[in-house]
């Protein structure tokens, strides 16, 4: 049972909860909730908790991570005191083998934990971190990782990594995390104060099931984050104009602005609906967990220029190396599980460079050509049709 509240309370078995919850006079399952939800007392409950374990509210609150603006500018105004307390405490690093399992002109892929392997990385020497972590729901892993943690652990582990990822990327490089809403939350949370947010893109996918009570949840989360206030570089795609892909007609009615659509196709917004999951089996290098090279690609193409260096984490089937390979970056990569399909996968890239080729065929179009095509015939307006020098001056989208 780990759990803050419970290791403050001293509950280790289902009987120590029992014996605990008579003593603090709270019920068993309201303190099971508190623990599993990860919900610190407060009102009543914490004064009984408080007067149980004979502490102050600052203690009870500052046991539990409990840690307001307030408590903030205290702690800074003693911080040699504490800084004092903590460097007591020595650590033990791990002695890691810094030797790649694979390397290519561009890359190095390490069969490690991804923490060790940015321990051993120098302060702000990456362009770009993009990770995509376990999403702790339980999944089988070949690298057989615990996917069920409790989620003060998986918070505590999360907590670790993006610390490091942090302290890898240069100034003006850029952070994107991949994770569901309910975990990149508490991840912006642990952002905040060391990177600037830039954007929470809202990747609609549907993952799973509708859930009874809920609304259906339809978007992966993608964190974009900076460190300083600008990132060094910025190259945002153009994507088409959303059709009807039987008549040609647009979809949404853009009235008098169509004389502003610039040609180039419509600026990419921070909500993308055109990036689909990998399910045909010729283009899978794995079971599950794969993301779409057209994901990869967008990020990476916005986020670095060609001879920048990515960092991944999470290799898992090794996309993001794959796609950093293609698109002439140098990147660093790590996979705790098996690595085989990741360096297989990197030998022979010929197929995905043809796919990526296709992706980038597509973007900076208003129309692609097959729908330029239909609207011709069906007599729809096309940017041609608002050609001349003022024009160009008023493209708004
Ligand atoms: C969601 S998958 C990543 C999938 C990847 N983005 C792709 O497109 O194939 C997460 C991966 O992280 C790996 N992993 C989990 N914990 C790790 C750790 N501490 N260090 C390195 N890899 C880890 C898992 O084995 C898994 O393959």
């Amino acid at each position: 049972m780990e759990n803050r509240l419970y290791e403050l309370l001293e509950i280790k078995t289902k009987d120590d909860l029992g014996t605990v919850s008579k003593k603090v006079k709270i019920r068993v399952p309201k303190l099971r909730k508190y623990a599993q939800n990860m919900v610190i007392p407060s009102g009543e409950d914490a004064k009984k908790i408080q007067q149980y374990l004979g502490i102050s509210d600052l203690v009870y609150r500052l046991k539990l991570g409990d840690i307001d603006l307030n408590l903030k500018e205290k702690i800074a105004q003693h911080a040699s005191e504490i800084a004092e307390l903590f460097e007591k405490e020595t650590t033990v690093i791990e002695d890691i083998s810094t030797v790649p399992v694979f390397e290519t002109e561009l890359g190095k892929l390490y069969h490690d934990d991804s923490i060790q392997v940015m321990k051993n990385m120098p302060d702000e020497s990456v362009d770009l971190v993009f990770a995509d972590p376990p999403f702790n729901l339980g999944k089988d892993y070949e690298s057989r990782i615990d996917d069920k943690l409790s989620k003060e652990t998986y918070l505590r582990w999360t907590n670790q990594w993006v610390k490091e990822a942090v302290r890898i990327v240069k100034p003006g490089g850029s952070v994107f995390i991949w994770n569901l809403p309910k975990w990149n939350v508490h991840i912006s949370n642990m952002m905040e104060g060391h990177l600037t947010l830039r954007h929470w893109v809202a990747v609609d996918m549907k993952y799973g099931l509708p859930i009874n009570g809920k609304l259906y949840p339809s978007h992966y989360s993608l964190l974009y984050y900076v460190k300083g206030s600008k990132p060094n570089v910025f190259n945002p795609e153009r994507i088409p104009l959303d059709v009807c892909h039987t008549c040609g007609h647009e979809l949404k009615d853009y009235g008098g602005y169509k004389s502003k659509m610039n040609p180039k196709g419509v600026n990419l917004s921070d909500v993308w609906n055109d990036i689909y999951p990998v399910r045909h089996s010729k283009y899978k290098n794995r079971g599950s967990n794969e993301l779409p090279l057209k994901l990869l690609d967008r990020i990476i193409s916005i986020a670095t220029n060609p001879g920048d260096t990515v960092f991944d984490p999470f290799g898992g089937s090794g996309t993001t190396y794959a796609v950093a390979e293609i698109l002439k970056r140098k990147w660093i990569g790590s996979e705790i599980g098996p690595v085989d399909q990741i360096i297989d996968r990197l030998k022979h890239l010929e197929m995905e460079s043809r796919q990526i080729d296709e992706i980038h065929s597509k973007k900076n179009h208003l129309f692609l050509p097959n729908i330029e095509a239909l609207r011709r015939k069906n007599g729809y307006w096309l940017p041609e049709d608002f050609e001349g020098p003022q024009v160009e001056q008023e493209r708004l989208f």
